[in-house]
């Protein structure tokens, strides 16, 4: 098992698969079923200061979609939901999640407290609470897709990176000792940037990247699916998320342990983030898709890719990020283009030669 250990800002893990926040974890009970599946720990379902966040709850709403962007009864190509938060009381819900850390904590897994971003004395408020309820790992997702269509000041993202970056340092004012997490938004094309601002607030690891927004229309009514856009994710994510991840591994440096998420569906694409510098990803689709038991098949599969090529996991993270290089230095392909293109393109002239 040694060969699958990894580390988030000095924290180990047991392996790189971790059980990210969303409604699977939103009780004890989806904890537990988690850990118990083999995850390597749990981002327990978010928690905000604003009611409304919980209110928007009751209007969540989920649907598979095909490769066509057709809802289906199957497991379909992408999840497309608009979600809300928690509804317990945040002391309550952490004196729970804290005391499955604690059970957790000798088998070397751990529970996180999560928040969806709403106000910055919010964030400060509920890290306390965390703190003083024993909880070791603090994430902070400041990317929440959901900001734009949630009730005003519900959920709320931060792009700016100054602003971030005060916002970490307020929050790592009240989080001593504890492992602080930052997630980050898919819907900039900032992240490296955010990353560094992150970093520079004292963040121990940054997270990317947030699920993108997406309008879906029924052609047989017309009407918006879901009756609005909403958040879209799946596996056709994972490319883009590598890119951001290498380009921030790049930007950050290798100092800055970073967490994949979106888009992982098996082990071979725990892989391919940790080749793109992820040192551990977060998944819950394939949990909504499968059940728990995802979850133990993409350890499962992290585990046999690595045996078979007996490989150690820490010595893949960034293996691709650091070996990808521009258009530039990419060697000459004249002509290439008309491989690509139908026969009358190239019909007579002069440049089809
Ligand atoms: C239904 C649903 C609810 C989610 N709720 C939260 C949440 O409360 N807090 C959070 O930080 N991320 C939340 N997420 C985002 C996930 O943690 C994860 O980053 C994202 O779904 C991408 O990973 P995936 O492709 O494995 O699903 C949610 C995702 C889904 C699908």
């Amino acid at each position: 098992m040694t060969s699958f250990a990894t580390t988030i800002g000095g924290f180990p893990l047991l392996h790189p698969v971790i059980c990210g926040s969303g409604e699977p974890v939103m009780t004890e009970a989806g904890i537990r079923a988690a850990l118990k599946a083999g995850a390597a720990g749990v981002i327990a379902k978010s928690v905000n200061e604003n009611p409304a966040g919980g209110r928007q709850l009751d209007r969540a709403d989920y649907v598979r979609l095909d490769a066509d962007g057709v809802p289906t009864a199957g497991q379909g190509v992408s999840l497309f939901n608009r979600s809300g938060l928690s509804q317990r009381g945040t002391d309550d819900w952490f004196a729970a999640i804290a005391a499955i850390d604690r059970e957790a904590r000798p088998e070397g897994r751990f529970v996180a407290a999560s928040i969806v971003y709403a106000s910055a004395e919010g964030a400060v408020c509920i890290a306390s609470a965390a703190h003083q309820a024993g909880l070791r790992i603090f994430e902070l997702n400041v990317g929440a897709p959901h900001a734009s269509e949630a009730a005003a000041g519900a959920i709320v993202q931060e792009t700016d990176p100054d602003r971030l970056t005060e916002l970490v340092r307020r929050v790592r004012a009240v989080t001593e000792g504890m492992q602080l997490w930052v997630k980050l938004t898919g819907l900039s094309s900032n992240l490296p940037a955010l990353a560094i601002a992150a970093r520079r607030g004292g963040a121990d690891a940054a997270g990317m990247m947030g699920r993108f927004m997406a309008l879906v229309p029924d052609l047989e009514t017309f009407a918006p699916v879901l009756g609005t856009s909403a958040a879209y994710g799946g596996g056709w994510a994972l490319p883009i998320v590598c890119r951001h991840l290498a380009l921030t591994r790049r930007a950050a440096g290798r100092d800055l342990p970073l967490i994949g998420t979106n888009g992982v569906r098996s082990g071979d694409d725990v892989i391919r983030m940790a080749l793109c510098g992820a040192s551990a990803v977060e998944v819950v689709s394939v949990i909504m898709h499968e059940g728990f038991a995802g979850l133990t098949r993409v350890v499962q599969e992290v585990d046999s890719f690595l045996g078979e090529r007996r490989l150690t996991f820490r010595d893949l993270v960034g293996r691709t990020a650091d070996s990808m290089t521009g258009y530039a230095e990419q060697p000459e392909t004249p002509g290439r283009w008309r491989d690509f293109v139908p026969s009358e393109t190239l019909a007579n002239t002069e440049s089809a030669r």
